[in-house]
């Protein structure tokens, strides 16, 4: 069986919209365009429909991910590819997926959209939040269509082995798509998935422009999986769903120089982050701040209030988990440049 046939009977069963083609002709009376370009700023007019697929995007993207074009669908951020897994996969009241708090919150408010049941099982906070792949695995039932790991895991910053993640993957071969999201793994040292999804039918990994490449206005996700998995997604993907003016940007954002570029801004987040990690857990205010993988520390205050409203005179805004059960008294802070890190530094070490 291929591991499309998990899909909803519908999706399956779907025929996609046919857009306008009109690729050689000079004339086109085929898609109640405008024949007027409006001045945009742009040299490509905005009166025509951009590429159906931007396949000049999807090759570039596919060779900075190291895979194939057919392996990779482009989307209008991860966050898209995250809601188009749970459309083609879970029957609302029938199917569940299997998150891991705490845990990015769009993979259980896009399920809650979706009508899928969430199952949860948590990361182990007194083990720094590993992953207990044998409950996860315990957890899974019949209908468990989605299992969604982070991977480094945002709020918290750690990473999951690869062999657990794999461990997962072959044995929920068949049964469930178990999709690594690595939004954040240009600044870890651990190798990408990616190149696992031909060799696993049930593994999809999602990557994103938005964190190390400096691009999140842009809206540029990638979904990487094995050809037969795309082809399903694109499927119920908007037609043009990437607008001319993204295409044309993260097109010139993936050139040779701005990548080199992005490979020094990462290295200096990764230092900066180490910096500010060693200098926070000296703090008085902080009781615990947590390893991490990403460009951003997890941290545990002694008082979050008070942290909050002294860094509110700084003019400094921090992610707090007030609601959060297993986050109480915690802040994700994102990593910024130097400068900013030592105002931020300056006002918790102010804190008694
Ligand atoms: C773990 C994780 N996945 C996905 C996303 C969504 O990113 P995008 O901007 O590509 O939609 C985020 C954004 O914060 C994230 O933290």
């Amino acid at each position: 069986m291929s591991i499309e046939q998990l899909a909803r009977p519908e999706i399956r069963a779907l025929r996609p919209y046919v857009s306008a083609i009109a690729s050689g002709t000079s004339i086109k009376l085929n898609a109640n365009e405008s024949p007027v370009a409006v001045d945009s700023g742009l040299s490509q007019g905005l009166n025509r429909y951009p590429a159906i697929r931007p396949s000049h995007l999807t090759e570039k993207l596919a060779d900075y991910y190291g895979v194939t074009p057919g392996n990779i669908l482009v989307t209008r951020g991860s966050s898209e590819g995250i809601d188009l897994l749970v459309r083609a996969f879970c029957r609302a009241g029938k199917d569940s997926v299997v998150l891991t708090p705490p845990v990015f919150e769009l993979y259980d408010i896009y399920a809650t959209v979706q009508g899928a049941q969430r199952i949860a099982v948590p990361l182990e906070v007194e083990n720094d939040f590993a992953l207990d792949a044998e409950a996860l695995l315990l957890a899974c039932d019949q209908q468990t269509k989605l299992v969604f790991l982070c991977s480094p895991n945002n709020p918290v910053g750690t990473a999951i082995p690869a062999e657990q993640v794999l461990k997962i993957v072959e044995a929920r071969a068949g049964k469930s798509i178990v999709v690594v999201d690595e939004a954040y793994i240009e600044f870890s040292d651990r190798q990408s998935l990616a190149n696992w999804v031909n060799t696993c039918d049930n593994l999809v990994v999602l990557r994103t422009l938005s964190k190390a490449m400096a691009l999140a206005g842009a809206r540029c996700g990638t979904v990487i999986a094995q050809p037969g998995l795309i082809a399903l997604l694109d499927s119920i993907l908007a037609p043009y769903a990437m607008s001319s003016p993204v295409i044309i940007c993260t097109d010139r954002a993936l050139s040779e120089k701005q990548l080199a570029a992005a490979g020094r801004r990462i290295e200096l987040v990764v230092s900066e982050r180490d910096r500010v990690s060693a200098a926070l857990a000296t703090c008085d205010a902080v009781q615990y701040v947590w390893p991490s993988e990403a460009n951003f520390l997890l941290v545990r205050f002694n008082d979050l209030q008070d942290v909050t409203k002294t860094l509110e005179m700084f003019g400094i805004a921090i992610r707090t988990f007030a609601d959060d059960d297993i986050l109480k008294g915690c802040a994700r802070i994102t990593i910024s440049n130097a400068e900013e890190n030592n105002v931020l530094v300056d006002a918790i070490r102010g804190i008694g």
